[in-house]
């Protein structure tokens, strides 16, 4: 049963039966306004997906394996399940995959409910009872996540003491996750356990997830934060104002290179210069062992709109040249440690990983 003891924050949500329909908080219009969408068909959730108004690694893959019951809606007046219902599932999901291809946690669930759709498809014949499985499979990966975040919060927070000031990357929080997030659930626990901290909060060119996801999210539940474009990171840790960097992942290597969103690298580098630890949250869905290092892992590149326009308004002159790699990558011997739903990985090697992973 999902319980989301914070409606405010609910990125993604199932209403209904199985041939009910996904809800998202539409996050391109926080935190100005709160709009959510109602996607009754698979083409919306994956528009969404594609547009950022659902993100955030582990968010898409629980909006993904949602979203696959969305491909079998048009069937739900049909009574058995034939090859034709499951061929075109099967197209369908391929095709939802192809809608970002950095975040991991998007082909691990698309992957899981391939395997319950297979074996419910030899189970049963019915469309509805497909359905039922699969909704239960979601739901599932869904509770999944939300217990990993809390986990990864008592961790991450066991590494944060009175008076440290954090400086955080992008938005790793409720709206990225099932629930309390990965770098931000170590602030949220530590808040919780009365620990006083301050936290600097990158705007996260070019779409600003930082500024208005992190800082938004921050404040509601009261955490103290200051706002900073992401080009002061250096100079703040310079002055001694930041003790730890905490950011997310969207894929981490086997060797723990970590994918995450454009900026984080530079971070890494900055805080090594200043002898600032640097972590990174994440649950065990974001690791892909299939690949060892960083640079195998696909990096999204994003339209040049995003840089040469903010929000509407043209910012750079036409015609001009754009790169806009939407992800980076963070080699792992830059990683202070790794902050899992199982433990802390520290030193960050592959056989610590492998170790950890294995575990219960
Ligand atoms: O492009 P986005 O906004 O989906 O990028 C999100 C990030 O890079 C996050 O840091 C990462 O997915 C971890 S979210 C817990």
């Amino acid at each position: 049963m999902i319980e989301d003891s914070h409606p405010g924050l609910a990125a993604v949500s199932w209403r209904g039966d199985w041939d009910g329909s996904l809800l998202l908080l539409d996050q391109t219009r926080l935190p100005l306004e709160i709009v959510q969408l109602d996607c009754q068909e698979l083409a919306q959730a994956r528009e969404a997906i594609v547009q950022l108004r659902v993100r955030g690694a582990p968010a898409i893959g629980i909006a993904a394996a949602y979203a696959t019951l969305l491909a079998l809606r048009p069937f739900a007046a049909q009574q058995s399940v034939d090859s034709a219902v499951l061929r075109s599932i099967h197209t369908d999901l391929e095709h939802l995959g192809t809608s970002r291809p950095t975040a991991v946690n998007l082909f691990w669930a698309l992957e899981r409910m391939r395997l319950v759709i297979a074996a419910a498809a030899a189970a049963t014949p019915t469309v509805a009872s497909l359905g039922r499985w699969m909704l239960a499979e979601a739901r599932k990966i869904h509770e999944e996540d939300r217990q990993m975040c809390h986990a990864i919060g008592r961790y991450g927070a066991s590494l944060i003491e009175d008076g440290m000031g954090l400086l955080t990357h992008c938005n790793t929080g409720g709206l990225a996750t099932a629930e309390y997030g990965t770098a931000l659930s170590a602030f949220f626990t530590a808040q919780d356990q009365g620990k006083e901290f301050q936290v600097y909060v990158d705007e996260t060119r070019p779409l600003l997830q930082g500024a208005r996801l992190t800082a938004w999210e921050l404040m509601q539940r009261e955490v103290p934060c200051t706002l900073i474009c992401d080009s002061m990171a250096a100079q703040v840790m310079r002055e001694g104002k930041v003790q730890a960097v905490f950011v997310g992942a969207d894929r981490i290597t086997a060797r723990g290179d970590t994918a995450n969103k454009i900026g984080t690298y530079g971070l890494a580098v900055q805080a090594k210069h200043h002898g600032v630890p640097f972590y990174v949250a994440a649950p065990s869905s974001t690791f892909d062992l299939s690949l060892e290092w960083g640079s195998d892992i696909p990096i999204e590149q994003r339209q040049e709109g995003e840089i040469t326009e903010a929000f509407g308004k043209r910012t750079a002159p036409r015609g001009v040249r754009v790169y806009n790699p939407a992800f980076d990558v963070t080699p792992a011997e830059l990683i202070t440690a790794l902050i899992t739903e199982k433990g802390i990985v520290r030193p960050v090697t592959q056989s610590h990983i492998r170790e950890l992973l294995a575990g219960p």
